[in-house]
């Protein structure tokens, strides 16, 4: 079992971290305009944060006096830090008219525009704070959340918005192999590996934040699993424009050769025009790369009993209007639509790791 560092310098674990096993994720509302109850928040996420990634309880479970409550539930007490990263995320609102902290807002920070295909359910969308815990054990992950939920609502300051669970990583860090979507498909093939990359396309350099800062798309993807599973495995290959058991590209053999989009076939291109990777890729959108983190999620089954499972796509870059930009093109064209459907959807800032001895978001506070 592995446990990572909380503290800086560089950016909180969680975004470049190779993909644990297990998330859940979480967002909260203010419930207090008091930027003061804002920065205690945060000072105690924190440190809770860094102590659990160490492994380790965020309190004593058994307190000194018999009377007194614990702050740690003690259900991760004999399980290992299990790869736990807990990475914070700032919404637009933290920035609004109503805590007075407009100065701070990172430049790209805003809400996602409307976009084509959206079926956003305001319910379990949006939030002024995220956290992501993933790890190794489901168990550490929720256990952290719960934790962190709590502290929130004890002092006031944040309320539970929405959260889900995920199951099996749905993309690849440095040295794993490819992960499986709930369709069957290896997702994560082309996906951002390299520190150069996460560079150029990932890391922001919002003035005051320091280096090392993201914005973190969140997206609840349904999908129609039995619809999908009625389709012929050739469709389900177009759908894609790669084979579902190697993961090759339609133009190639093996899971990493470089697809060819200007191969023809008999009835039009080897991979189609409205093909998922076609639409998605940075040929064509002059360069453009985003660091996809998605995670399998289920919610069990839906009031007509049908499989209620999708994506929940996760997706770090230095400003939102990056994925803005490819959803666009998906949204519009994209094959896949027939068999997904945007139910959520969130927006954050991820500032950088504090220094030890700090906490996130201190500078705001100075
Ligand atoms: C590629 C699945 C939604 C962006 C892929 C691949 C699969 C896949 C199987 C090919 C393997 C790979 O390179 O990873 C899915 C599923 C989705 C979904 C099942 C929804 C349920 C999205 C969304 C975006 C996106 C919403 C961004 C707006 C990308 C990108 C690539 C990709 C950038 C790499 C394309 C390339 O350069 O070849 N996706 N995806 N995907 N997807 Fe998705």
């Amino acid at each position: 079992t592995h446990a990572y560092p909380f503290y800086g310098p560089g950016p909180q674990a969680g975004i470049a971290t190779p993909p644990q096993r297990h998330i859940v994720y979480m967002t909260f509302d203010l419930t207090s305009t008091d930027p003061r109850d804002l920065q205690i928040l945060l000072a105690r996420w924190s440190a809770s944060i860094a102590q659990m990634m160490k492994g380790e309880p965020i309190s004593k479970v058994d307190p000194g006096r018999p009377n007194a409550g614990a702050l740690d539930t003690g259900e991760a007490l004999d399980l290992a830090p299990a790869s736990l990263s807990v990475t914070v995320g700032l919404g637009p609102g933290v920035f609004d008219d109503r805590l007075g902290l407009q100065a701070f807002r990172p430049k790209a920070l805003r809400p996602l525009k409307h976009l084509p295909g959206d079926a956003l359910l305001p319910e379990i969308s949006g939030g002024d704070l995220s956290l992501q815990a993933c790890a190794d054990d489901p168990q550490v992950a929720y256990h952290a959340v719960r934790v962190l939920a709590r502290l929130a609502k004890s002092t006031g300051t944040a309320a539970t918005r929405w959260a889900i669970m995920g199951f099996g990583r749905a993309s690849a860090g440095v040295g794993q192999s490819t992960p499986r979507n709930l369709l069957g498909f290896r997702d994560g093939t082309r996906n951002i590996v390299t520190e150069q990359d996460r560079a150029k396309f990932v890391w922001s350099d919002n003035p005051g934040w320091g280096a090392g800062g993201s914005y973190q798309v969140v997206r609840k993807i349904r999908m129609f699993i039995e619809s999908w599973d009625t389709d012929r495995v050739d469709d389900q290959n177009e759908v894609f424009g790669r084979f579902k058991v190697s993961g090759a590209p339609l133009t190639g053999t093996h899971e990493f050769d470089t697809p060819d989009f200007k191969a023809q076939g008999p009835h039009g291109p080897v991979i189609p025009a409205n093909a998922h990777m076609r639409l998605a890729a940075h040929e064509h959108h002059n360069g453009l790369k985003i660091l996809r983190r998605g995670y399998n999620y289920t919610d069990g089954i839906n009031s007509l009993g049908m499989l209620d499972a999708g994506l929940l796509f996760l997706s770090y870059q230095n400003d939102p209007h990056a994925f803005e930009t490819l959803q666009t093109r998906l949204g519009a064209s994209d094959a896949l639509n027939e068999y997904i459907s945007h139910i959520a959807s969130g927006v954050f800032f991820v500032p950088p790791a504090p220094p030890e001895g700090s906490y996130i978001g201190a500078h705001m506070f100075a």
